[in-house]
């Protein structure tokens, strides 16, 4: 059964209650506990802590795999959806490792904003500032979550500065911190003129009872202290006085961010983030796409930014991960494949809530679908019912490590075929072969955990060892020119789409071969041939 087609003014009221963003962080600044408490507050769990993947407690619904459990960091990329105050949340986890930013940076094209969690002792970390670059490229609003105020903090107005002059962004309070480490009492919200202490609940299992107070009401002392009121009123006077007003303008545009403060892991705050995020943050606009900008209600199409293979032992298949971008999804509608012209029904999809899965019957603008990919989807793919909507182009890293790989047992050499070129697909590693065909190919990454990934993932759902040694390569050139001249060029691989390419060990070993060969361009990123 599909579901009834809505009318356009349904169309318009399910665009505008969508809130489509991941989080960016630096590891261990409170990604996972703050997912964790969002869903908790969308009702999406009941009791926070089921979350998690660290040791003791059960396993984060955005993690999926075992090595991601044993080292407590999150690889994979997934989609949380929980309804909050009438607006429809979806939620895109992204990993927060260096070595993971190709799938942020694929991850990152479908949201529609940002929300970027630091650590208040340690403010902008090198994480952060990277994946905030990937953000400002794409021009989405960010918004900021310091966390851990319960630990002895950086004085706010100095975070707030390294914000500004590390990521060149204005920062402007929304809330602002009432003390911090053990005398950390809650927040002043600066647009409404309210204080919010909170009670510390066992844990912060359960939703934090929340006391308000104006600023000038005498209760505040009682509530937080005479000194702590009083450093308040201080604050809330210089911030009047010298800080920006928050303008929706230059949010939207990604020049300005909104600062909120609290402790995800004690309840303090994340309600209240929540409540404004889903106010301030944009709902899906248009793409860009080759035909020009689509809009959100133009016909049903959606795009490919995510492959994986083996989410868990009872769904051993492909998932593709689209984005809808414009129109309704209905399940087991007729589409095109645009980049191939074949005819698809969509009957094969679903949501994914770690090892759930739950059958889609629709979807709008913004939401994450997952479609049982049967070998046909690349990242990037348009489906729809315009059979000529595609996207421009979409982002790649070049890598910047190189591995050499070779068959422990050459009678696996199907299985190791299979996990080489899926696993390439979902962009795990990419994949470069020898042209003379006589030996292994070789992986490259942009850092070197890509690897231990691959390898790991190899083994566990293919059953395929393989040994692999880190080369001195550290460049990679694609070779553009005249087609004979590149052929004729020796030492040159091949890509997983065949188009040639180079490995180098330096910048002068480039250099000196670009020099000797003028007849050949040598591209940091393969061209579309
Ligand atoms: P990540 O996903 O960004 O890597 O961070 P995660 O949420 O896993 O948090 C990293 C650590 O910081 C965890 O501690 C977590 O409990 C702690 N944490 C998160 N939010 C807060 C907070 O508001 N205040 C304080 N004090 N700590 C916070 P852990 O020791 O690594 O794990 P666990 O044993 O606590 O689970």
């Amino acid at each position: 059964m599909t579901a009834p087609h809505p009318d356009p003014s349904q169309l318009a009221f399910e665009i505008a209650r969508r809130r489509t963003f991941a989080i960016i962080s630096h590891p261990d600044a409170g990604k996972t506990t703050i997912t964790e408490k969002l869903l908790l507050y969308g009702g999406a769990i009941q009791e926070a802590g089921s979350v998690t993947a660290k040791e003791g407690r059960a396993h984060t619904k955005s993690d999926w795999m075992s090595i991601e459990q044993q080292r407590g960091i999150s690889i994979s990329s997934s989609a949380l959806t929980f309804e909050y105050s009438g607006r429809h949340i979806n939620l895109l986890d992204t990993p927060g490792h260096q070595d993971f930013s190709e799938d942020t940076y694929r991850t990152l094209t479908a949201a529609d904003s940002a929300l970027m969690v630091l650590d208040a002792a340690r403010g902008v970390q090198s994480q952060t500032e990277k994946l905030f670059a990937v953000c400002r490229n794409r021009g989405i609003p960010i918004l900021t979550f310091v966390n851990k105020m319960d630990r002895p903090a950086l004085e706010p107005f100095d975070l707030l500065s390294q914000v500004e002059n590390s990521l060149s962004i204005t920062a402007v309070p929304l809330t602002w911190p009432i003390g911090d480490g053990p005398d950390f009492k809650g927040v002043y919200d600066l647009q409404t003129g309210q204080v919010l202490t909170f009670d510390r609940t066992a844990g912060g299992k359960h939703r934090a009872p929340v006391h308000t107070a104006g600023l000038g009401d005498p209760q505040l002392d009682a509530l937080v202290g005479a000194d702590l009121a009083a450093k308040l009123r201080a604050d809330v006077e210089l911030i009047q006085a010298a800080m920006p007003e928050f303008e929706p303008g230059a949010f939207l545009t990604g020049e300005l961010t909104p600062v909120f403060f609290g402790s995800a892991m004690n309840n303090f705050g994340v309600e209240h983030f929540l409540a404004n995020f889903v106010d301030l943050a944009p709902p899906p606009g248009p793409t860009l796409t080759n035909l020009g900008e689509r809009p959100p209600e133009a016909g049903f199409a959606g795009f490919i930014f995510k492959l994986q293979a083996n989410m868990s032992k009872h769904h051993r298949d492909r998932t593709a991960f689209m984005r809808v971008m414009s129109g309704h999804f209905e399940r087991g509608m007729d589409v095109t494949h645009t980049r191939t012209g074949r005819k698809l029904r969509l009957s094969q999809a679903h949501t994914l809530f770690a090892q759930d899965r739950e059958k889609v019957e629709e979807a709008y603008p913004g939401d994450i679908v997952g479609l049982v990919n049967p070998g046909v989807f690349q990242i990037g793919d348009v489906v729809s019912v315009d059979p000529k909507v595609q996207l421009p182009s979409f982002p790649r890293f070049t890598p910047e490590t190189f591995a050499a790989i070779s068959l422990r047992d050459v009678g696996k050499r199907k299985a190791f075929m299979k996990g080489l070129t899926q696993l390439a697909e979902e962009g795990v590693v990419q994949v470069f072969y020898p042209t003379d065909g006589a030996r292994d190919p070789y992986l490259g990454a942009v850092g070197p955990l890509q690897f231990e990934v691959f390898q790991a993932r190899l083994r566990e759902e293919y059953g395929v060892d393989v040994e692999l040694h880190v080369t001195s390569y550290g460049l990679v050139r694609w070779l553009a020119g005249d087609p004979s001249s590149v052929a004729r060029f020796a030492r040159h691989v091949e890509d997983d789409q065949g188009r040639p390419v180079m490995l180098f060990r330096s910048r002068y070993d480039l250099d000196y071969t670009a020099e000797q060969h003028p007849e050949i361009e040598f591209l940091p990123l393969p061209r579309d041939l």
